[in-house]
């Protein structure tokens, strides 16, 4: 491996219509408590309450310990050898997948019981119970148990989720991670429609993960619009939009969507499409997980798996922070435009001052890292032709920019992402929060605004990433049933910004300060792009007016759905629609002034 593309490998490994159903709720429920149950209050279910219905899921009620437990002495689960394996486990992704209750950034059990003995251990930051659910019954007993007894419920599929969606002190979760599978089609008739719709179509169980879709769809050479993360799920991922390396060509994964299963808050077990149940289809492709319904399967349209040109590319300065490297950043992203016109995406990350592997990591450089791609070609040579007029610009106008890159024929998408590498290799366990701003490409054609926002944007964590996920694919979507949920501000959008930050466990002060930090480094992008807005899978709690930055006038429509799906708020989380009757009180969900029953 030669010295540049040693550079390359480190530097990229930081990667990190209407209700056709009318709702049954009424009878049963109990919501005239001012906060949902917590385990040991008085208002907690008895045992013998939880044993049947243990009994009528037929035995799948699980009572997990948090996973950390293993490492403390006195907690019930306390074993000195798993700890050294679940120790090593916690920053993978897999690990908190497999889990039933964990979620992938601890600070959403609030650091509650880390696997290192050195920290505090208790199950108070961790759901109570959790339901192994397989089957739309499963999930719906779960919701009728949780409204009956007053009792929180949150969805986990893999935990995954940047904002802790998928977690909550004390809830019954419904874990739908053994909801995988699919099944592929050549055309597809969705239920209700007097049609078919012609094409490549795959129906995906609730949890199926990328890493399994891109696999199987190979051996027929088809792909789908799909994530970075192996083991990110369809659900949460298709509910909140879900950008793609292929979305600048085809449009987000919510726009691939044909029809959608899903068992609501009141129960219900409904088919949602185009023809039917119209209402849901529109808000559960984009408009947030575990808001409408649980996702039990969807069916998407999957497209010839491409033959791939990979660019992996550094331009950097080892004059940390000099004027001209900004100079540099600002005129790389005022090409953006150019590059998507001509069919490329892909991903970078801007580094301030990142470690150095050409001399082993002795210097630090000013970095430019990209990770693009070209479709449809195996001639490396047409990806350099496309660089060709930015790299002559670079090198007249900054001779000091050292750069390199490689560039590899991948004969099919899994080629690329697999083998080649290419899949998101960042680590989990961490205590972070991210941010995004989603940029039109007029935000960008004026280089020294761009330089000036994006210097800070990358000033907390290490780095700011544009990532060109959007362009023309997602701009021009044709969604099925004439339109998504999915945020305004992507249809207009060219690159996605995000970054990450992260902070020393149980340290409140730490915590807090990092989420003013992150925010406050997406400012400068709020006004450089002030009509745009956030990605709500990719954001942090402290977004300014959420409802329309991720949503912009959708979220009035998306309301009134949640109303009409859910009276009762059985599915809370944050930030999420129509959550504005509750709001969490140290680990209690509380029911705010004003909205008592
Ligand atoms: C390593 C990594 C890589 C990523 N790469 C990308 C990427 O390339 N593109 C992108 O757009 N995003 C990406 N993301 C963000 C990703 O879209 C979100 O984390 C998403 O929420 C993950 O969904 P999940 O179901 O796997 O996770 P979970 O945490 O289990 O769920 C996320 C949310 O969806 C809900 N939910 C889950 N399943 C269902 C269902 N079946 N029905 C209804 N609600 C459900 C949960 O309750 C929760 O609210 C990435 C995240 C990580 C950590
Ligand atoms: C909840 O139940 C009570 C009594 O069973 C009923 O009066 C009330 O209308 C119900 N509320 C909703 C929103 O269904
Ligand atoms: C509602 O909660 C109260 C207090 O926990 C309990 O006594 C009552 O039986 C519950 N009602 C229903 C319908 O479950
Ligand atoms: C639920 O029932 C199964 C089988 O009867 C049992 O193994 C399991 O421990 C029970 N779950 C709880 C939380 O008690
Ligand atoms: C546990 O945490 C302490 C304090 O942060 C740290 O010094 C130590 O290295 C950690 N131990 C393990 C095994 O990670
Ligand atoms: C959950 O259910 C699946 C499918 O039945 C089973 O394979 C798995 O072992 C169960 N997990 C737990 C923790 O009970
Ligand atoms: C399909 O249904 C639509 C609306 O109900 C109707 O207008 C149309 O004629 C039908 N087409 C066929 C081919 O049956
Ligand atoms: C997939 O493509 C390869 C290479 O072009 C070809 O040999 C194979 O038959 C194709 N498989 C299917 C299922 O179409
Ligand atoms: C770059 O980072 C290294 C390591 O953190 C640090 O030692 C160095 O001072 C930084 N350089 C500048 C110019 O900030
Ligand atoms: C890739 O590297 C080659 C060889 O150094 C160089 O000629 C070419 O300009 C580079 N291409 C890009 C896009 O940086
Ligand atoms: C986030 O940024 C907005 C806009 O600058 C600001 O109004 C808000 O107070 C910030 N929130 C936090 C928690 O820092
Ligand atoms: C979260 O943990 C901190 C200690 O790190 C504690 O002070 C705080 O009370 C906990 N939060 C809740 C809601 O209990």
């Amino acid at each position: 491996m030669s010295a540049k593309s040693r550079l390359l490998v480190t530097l990229l490994l930081p990667l990190s219509s209407s209700l056709c159903h009318v709702p049954s709720t009424g009878a049963g429920n109990n919501s005239s408590q001012p906060c949902k149950a917590t385990p040991g209050s008085a208002s907690w279910p008895p045992e013998a309450d939880w044993a049947r219905f243990n009994q009528s899921l037929g035995g799948v009620l699980l009572r997990p310990s948090p996973p950390g437990a293993v490492c403390h002495p006195g907690q019930p689960t306390y074993n000195a050898d798993q700890c050294a394996t679940v120790a090593t486990a916690w920053t993978t992704y897999d690990f908190h997948s497999n889990d039933p209750i964990s979620n992938m950034w601890n600070q959403y059990s609030n650091d509650s019981c880390l696997p290192n003995v050195t920290y505090p251990c208790s199950p108070a930051g961790y759901p109570a119970y959790a339901v192994n659910a397989t089957t739309p019954e499963h999930i719906k007993l779960s919701f009728q148990y949780a409204r009956k007894k007053n009792v929180r419920v949150v969805v986990k599929s893999t935990g995954h989720d940047y904002q802790g969606r998928s977690i909550a002190p004390g809830a019954l979760t419904i874990w739908i991670h053994h909801m995988q599978g699919l099944q592929t089609h050549t055309s597809f008739q969705p239920k209700g429609c007097n049609f078919s719709i012609e094409g490549n179509a795959v129906t995906a169980a609730g949890a199926t993960q990328m890493g399994t879709l891109y696999e199987e769809l190979d051996k027929i050479n088809q792909t789908v619009v799909g994530g970075g993360g192996k083991t990110v799920a369809v659900g949460g991922f298709i509910t909140g939009g879900g950008h793609s390396i292929l979305a600048p060509r085809y449009g987000l994964a919510a726009d691939q969507v044909l029809e959608i299963e899903l068992v609501t808050p009141t129960g219900e077990f409904v088919i949602a499409n185009e023809c039917q149940n119209q209402d849901l289809f529109w808000a559960m492709r984009g408009g947030g997980g575990s808001t409408f319904g649980v996702a039990t399967s969807i069916t998407m349209s999957t497209h010839p798996s491409p033959k791939i040109v990979s660019l992996d590319i550094v331009f950097a300065s080892y004059e940390i922070g000099a004027a001209w490297f900004w100079d540099m950043i600002g005129y790389m992203l005022s090409q953006y435009a150019y590059l998507d016109s001509k069919g490329i995406s892909g991903y970078s990350f801007i580094y301030p001052n990142v470690s150095n592997s050409l001399d082993g990591g002795k210097t630090h450089v000013s970095a430019f890292v990209g990770s693009f791609i070209l479709q449809d070609t195996q001639n490396t040579g047409d990806v350099q032709a496309i660089w060709k007029p930015m790299v002559d610009h670079i090198e007249a106008e900054w001779p000091q920019t050292v750069h390199g890159n490689t560039s590899v024929a991948y004969a099919s998408f899994l080629d690329w992402y697999g083998p080649g590498g290419h899949f998101d290799q960042g680590t989990a366990g961490a205590d972070i929060y991210v941010a995004s701003h989603l940029l039109n490409s007029g935000a960008l054609t004026d280089p020294s605004a761009t330089l000036q926002a994006w210097k800070t944007f990358s000033s907390v964590g290490g780095s700011g990433n544009a990532y060109l996920v959007a362009g023309h694919g997602v701009n021009n979507a044709k969604p099925r049933g004439g339109g998504n949920a999915v945020g305004p501000a992507w249809r207009k959008a060219l690159v996605h910004a995000t970054n990450g930050i992260a902070f020393r466990p149980l340290d409140p002060a730490a915590r807090a300060k990092a989420l003013v930090d992150v925010n406050a480094s997406v400012e400068p992008l709020r006004k450089l792009a002030p009509d745009m807005g956030a990605y709500v899978n990719e954001n942090n709690p402290a977004e300014p007016d959420w409802r329309h930055s991720f949503w912009g006038d959708n979220y009035d429509r998306l309301r009134k759905i949640k109303r009409a799906v859910d009276p009762l708020d059985t599915l809370w989380c944050h930030p999420c629609v129509g959550n504005e009757r509750w709001k969490e009180v140290g680990y209690e969900l509380c029911r705010v002034k004003g909205y008592e029953l």
